[in-house]
């Protein structure tokens, strides 16, 4: 961070109104709302920038800046985190907005979170005095974990869930025809304090701390206005999104990502992921949707298991990723061919056949997912599992994969215990808020 950022008074408008003390500002309820939490704070934000600085604000200069390399690549007209290189870390968080909040609330919360996201991918503070340069007198803007750290190409995606569209913000009009809490699938266990949720925020990093960061600091600002219903720590990636990095393995101990969608593959991308125009709603082009399953893996009964009916259930070898009808990770499934005693060298009811475009239309989802481990279980089994995200340009080409997967042999090894599906619009262009065409139709 530069001192000229440190310094400047580049703070969101419900700040400068604090300090200019604009009682008529819509941002004085919130801010009562927000009380002592973060209004102090945001007060001592200018007076700390503006005036003599404290101590604090001296700390600031000298020791506690934040290194501001490693910021992840800007991702043009949609959001980061789509197609950025996976980062080996992610916290995401579902949120519902508050009883009795109203669109004002929502489109300045979308403001403040676009201000402070914004800034924390570029390895800033949230905001310009931060964890360390208001008032002493006062809570600091910014929790200041992650003063020290690079920004980790943190990445920061916000989604907008089916609940939202309703009369409390007037959004009946604009919800997307497909955006429906996904439908129930065979073998579901879902616990509805896990699923679902009016928002959602995915932030990815290669520093664990920055990706928490992230999270604390943008529910802390949502203080007043939205809670958090639910949120997942992930570690270890299960995809990869460029060709130059390595397929890492899931709690299975096999390579995940083989055949995920690349972000140089723009054809791919334009036919799977991205929204178009032509397709709508309008203030979603060039946006996506995103699934997020939380995916309990039976961690124990599948390290009793054979490795060849381990290799028979996904349909590929552990070794090295490659499809059981042969070839490296990378060649296409031959779903012809013949094996040992002439049963089909992969297994009709392998993961890797039912999940396959051929088997679906030509379907490809985008897929970002995460290995977890909370724990253990009360009965001393871990608490494990995959957190399967995936972008697809309809809610509807991830119900006819998982359909697909109702007889998937790897179902018996699994319990999806958590679900959501979220819009996720188009980047902000400069000068506007996430979700701007949203609230704008
Ligand atoms: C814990 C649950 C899951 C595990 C352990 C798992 C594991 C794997 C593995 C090892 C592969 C092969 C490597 C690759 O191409 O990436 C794969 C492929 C794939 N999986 Fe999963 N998966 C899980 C859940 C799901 C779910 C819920 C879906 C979607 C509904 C899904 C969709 C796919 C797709 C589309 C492919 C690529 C198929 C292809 O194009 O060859 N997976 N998965």
């Amino acid at each position: 961070m530069t001192d000229d950022e440190r310094t400047s008074p580049a703070s969101r408008p419900q700040t400068d109104a604090a300090a200019s003390g604009d009682a008529s500002a819509a941002a004085v309820s919130r801010r009562e709302l927000i009380g002592l939490a973060i209004g102090a704070s945001a007060t001592s934000l200018v007076v700390g920038a503006g005036a003599g600085v404290t101590g604090g604000a001296a700390y600031g200069q000298e020791q506690a800046r934040r290194v501001t390399d490693a910021v992840a690549p800007a991702a043009g007209i949609h959001q980061p985190g789509i197609t950025t290189p996976v980062q080996d870390h992610l916290h995401f968080a579902s949120y519902d907005m508050m009883a009795r909040t109203t669109r004002d609330d929502l489109a300045e919360l979308l403001a403040d979170w676009t201000y402070a996201a914004t800034r924390m991918m570029r390895g800033l503070d949230v905001s310009a005095s931060g964890a360390v340069g208001g008032s002493p007198e006062a809570p600091p803007d910014d929790t200041g974990e992650a003063l020290g750290l690079p920004a980790s190409n943190l990445t920061i995606t916000f989604g907008f869930g089916p609940s939202l569209f309703d009369q409390r913000f007037g959004l009946e009009g604009p919800k997307p025809a497909g955006l429906e809490r996904l439908p129930a699938f065979l073998g579901d266990d879902l616990d509805p304090l896990r699923s679902d949720g009016d928002l959602c925020i995915q932030a990815c990093a290669d520093d664990p701390q920055v990706a928490v960061h992230a999270i604390r600091n943008l529910s802390r600002i949502a203080f007043g206005r939205a809670t958090i219903r639910w949120s997942q720590l992930g570690f270890g990636r299960t995809s990869k999104t460029t060709a130059s990095q390595a397929t890492p393995r899931n709690l299975f101990g096999y390579k995940d990502g083989t055949a995920n969608i690349l972000a140089d593959d723009t054809a791919a991308l334009d036919e799977n992921v991205w929204v178009s125009v032509s397709e709508g709603p309008a203030w979603l082009a060039g946006g996506s949707y995103l699934v997020a399953r939380r995916i309990a893996m039976l961690i124990e009964t599948w390290d009793r298991t054979r490795l060849a009916e381990q290799d028979r259930v996904v349909g590929r070898d552990k070794a090295n990723g490659a499809p059981l009808s042969g070839g490296d990770e990378f060649a296409a499934p031959d779903f012809a061919a013949v094996g040992a005693g002439g049963a089909p060298a992969i297994d009709p009811r392998s993961h890797v056949r039912l999940a396959h475009p051929d088997m679906n239309g030509g379907i490809r989802l985008l897929r970002r997912g995460y290995n977890f481990v909370d724990g253990t279980t009360d009965l001393g089994r871990l608490n494990a599992g995959l957190f399967f995200l995936s972008f697809q340009k309809s809610p509807d080409r991830y119900i006819t994969v998982q359909k697909a997967l109702a007889t998937d042999a790897m179902g018996e090894y699994l319990r999806h215990v958590g679900s959501g599906l979220w819009a996720v619009p188009p980047a902000a262009p400069a000068g506007t808020s996430i979700g701007a065409g949203l609230l704008g139709a």
